[in-house]
């Protein structure tokens, strides 16, 4: 087997945090300069630009900012990687560009950092942006950090304001779980301490910047024990071989080790290991191998292989740490895309515990969180994650957050736990449609025709538009009016409504909460074959629980099922009354009915909201209509 670079004891990760003008640009300059990690020719186009300048040194940052301007323009995960190495060991900083947005170097990569060097001015000493750096670095459990007290040579090399600062951090870092502190005094500028310890501060008689990085311990904070692959993708290059691609998360594996694929939660064995150099006997966590299976599953990008026996969480409620690392605040209606490990889902702040100050580290309730803020909230997702808690597996406890308009990561989390109030219903939801109560001997029986032939005859895109909202709120007179203008475009619909299903399909179910659940599956499912059928399915439930709805959402891919909340004031609801049920249910007449004696829970990020009793009914299916082809479900007329 090929000695394993993230494994191997001679390779360290580790980030930078500074704030602006701190000098993080000139110290990684510095290092790569004086470790002879940068070719002549980069150097004299530095040199020259500094002289162009007038500037009096080199311009170290130019070394690391120059590639600056290009990377501005990426789009989500901006994090570069730059590497070199001296004889004792290699070298990898995760480095991202951005004064201002300085959390990201830390947050952005850095679960597998294992020191952090946090930048503090010498001349400005700990501010609230080095006590920042630090908390994160704790959250994140990077097990080392090296507090570099830069610009010594500004404030004289004067021992006693090193010091100063590293007694005012100590006092600090001691309310964190931070379990090693280094400072060493540098200037970056000139060069003292970083590789060579030059002769400004003889009253310091620690290692250089550089020997600390060669000779800290590293590899214990690595997860070797719980097998986790997520899958990059599924590779086929001829009929007779099928490989999944990815980098292997945590743990090891071997071949003839039984594993379970989630989330189909199908069982097999894997038969071999396969990298560019051959075979392997056995795999470890950082590897990037390809994985053949003994048995034909259907594996998709996104999918997570482990070992059986050994599983990791499932949930769609999760306790997370969340650092805001954009300038949009965070907004809870949003549905931010999630990215965790090869996996996209969509995601929303379902609440906001608590906000940290990170000057005292109390926790201040708040009602949203902006740039480089950290607070502890409760996200929802559409479907469950397959995670391990962050503090036994750094690799599949992280995640960011994206903006779906922008497309920018606005945060990075930490997963704590499952919110188990709302986990479990969900998860039993789920896993009862992939694995346990699935009868083995049943199988999906592809159609002959697929989703894309039928939707490409169809001239649009299949989808669910799932009114909820009150009895008498006007669901299903917007949805008749709606599927007459669909129909009229020559949209195949297909429409599934409360009232008319209860008198077959689902004619043995009432109304309490666990019959309108299991209403809301049958139709979800009912819903999902139209889809699958290349149709736009109307779909108008009172569909009064949270969950319910989600589940429904959950049968679905990203971006096809529209929720539109069919808003209308109860009283309003009641004055109208169509059926003469509120009347009823007034009396006492009909028992649990929704919004007299039983609940209806507003939705919290409805991809509509259409309130009846404020617009019109045309202008009700004029604004779905809009929203339609906004979303490239149905052309623009
Ligand atoms: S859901 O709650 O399970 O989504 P659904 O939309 O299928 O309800 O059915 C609601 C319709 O059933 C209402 O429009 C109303 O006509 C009728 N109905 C009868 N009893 C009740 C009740 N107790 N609560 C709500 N709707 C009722």
């Amino acid at each position: 087997m090929t000695p394993d670079p993230y494994l191997s004891m001679d390779m360290l990760r580790f980030t930078t945090a500074g704030s602006v003008d701190d000098g993080k640009s000139t110290l990684i300059g510095r290092l790569l300069l004086d470790t002879k990690s940068i070719f002549e020719d980069q150097l004299e186009a530095v040199e020259r630009a500094s002289q162009l300048r007038g500037e009096e040194y080199v311009d170290l940052a130019l070394f690391t900012d120059g590639l600056r301007a290009e990377r501005e323009q990426r789009i989500t995960i901006d994090v570069a990687y730059r590497f070199f190495a001296t004889p004792k060991r290699k070298f990898i900083i995760a480095d991202t560009p951005g004064h201002i947005q300085y959390t990201r170097n830390m947050v952005t990569g850095a679960s597998t950092a294992e020191l952090a060097i946090i930048l503090i001015d010498a001349q400005h000493g700990v501010i609230t942006q080095s006590k920042r750096h630090g908390f994160i670095a704790s959250l994140l459990q990077i097990p080392h950090v090296l507090v570099a007290v830069n610009k010594m040579d500004l404030v004289g090399y004067d021992q006693a304001v090193f010091q100063r600062i590293a007694a005012d951090y100590t006092a600090f870092a001691s309310k964190l779980s931070v379990p090693s502190l280094t400072f060493i005094p540098i200037s970056a500028l000139l060069g003292d301490n970083v590789v060579h310890r030059g002769e400004n501060m003889p009253w310091y008689d620690g290692p250089s910047l550089l020997h600390h990085l060669e000779n800290v311990s590293v590899g214990a904070s690595r997860n070797l024990v719980d097998f986790r692959f997520p899958v990059q993708m599924a590779v086929r290059p001829n009929a007779g071989f099928r490989g999944f691609a990815g980098q292997i998360a945590s743990g090891t594996i071997k071949p003839g080790e039984d594993v379970v694929v989630l989330p189909s939660g199908r069982s097999t064995r894997v038969r071999s290991i396969v990298t560019f150099g051959g075979e392997l006997a056995e795999a470890a966590a950082g590897d990037s191998v390809m994985l053949t299976l003994e048995d034909e599953i259907d594996i998709s990008r996104g999918d997570m292989i482990v070992r059986s026996g050994n599983l990791p969480q499932a949930s769609a409620a999760l306790q997370c740490t969340l650092c805001w690392m954009s300038e949009e605040p965070l907004n809870r209606r949003t549905p931010y895309i999630l990215q965790h490990t090869t996996r996209q889902v969509r995601a929303h702040v379902d609440e906001l515990t608590y906000r940290i100050d990170v000057d005292s580290l109390h926790r201040e309730p708040a009602q949203t969180l902006t740039l480089n803020e950290i607070g502890r909230v409760r996200l929802v997702t559409t479907q469950p994650l397959f995670f391990d808690s962050y503090q036994i597996n750094r690799a599949t406890g992280n995640f960011v957050l994206i903006d779906p308009y922008s497309n920018n990561t606005v945060a990075a989390g930490m997963i704590r736990r499952a919110d188990q109030e709302l986990a479990d219903l969900k998860v039993a939801n789920f896993l009862e449609k992939s694995a346990t109560l699935r009868s083995p001997n049943v199988v999906w029986e592809r159609t002959a025709i697929g989703r894309e032939q039928r939707e490409q005859r169809h001239g649009h895109q299949a989808a669910v538009i799932w009114f909820t909202g009150l009895s008498g709120s006007g669901k299903s007179t917007v949805a008749r009016l709606l599927e007459r203008r669909l129909y009229d475009l020559g949209i195949e619909t297909f429409y599934l409504d409360g009232d008319n299903v209860r008198h077959g399909l689902n004619g043995d179910l009432g109304f309490s909460a666990a019959d309108r659940k299991e209403n809301i599956r049958r139709v979800g499912e009912v819903a999902k074959l139209a889809f699958e059928h290349g149709h736009l399915a109307l779909c108008t439930f009172i569909s009064p629980f949270r969950e319910d709805r989600r589940f429904a959402r959950s049968l679905l891919p990203e971006g096809r099922f529209f929720e539109v909340y069919v808003k209308c004031d109860l009283e309003v609801a009641k004055r109208r009354d169509p059926k003469g049920l509120y009347a009823k249910a007034l009396a006492g007449e009909i028992k649990e009915f929704t919004g007299v004696t039983s609940p209806y829970e507003e939705p919290e990020a409805p991809d509509l909201v259409v309130e009846t009793d404020l617009i019109s009914v045309e202008d009700a299916v004029e604004a779905i209509m809009a929203e339609l082809a906004t979303r490239g479900i149905i052309g623009s007329r």
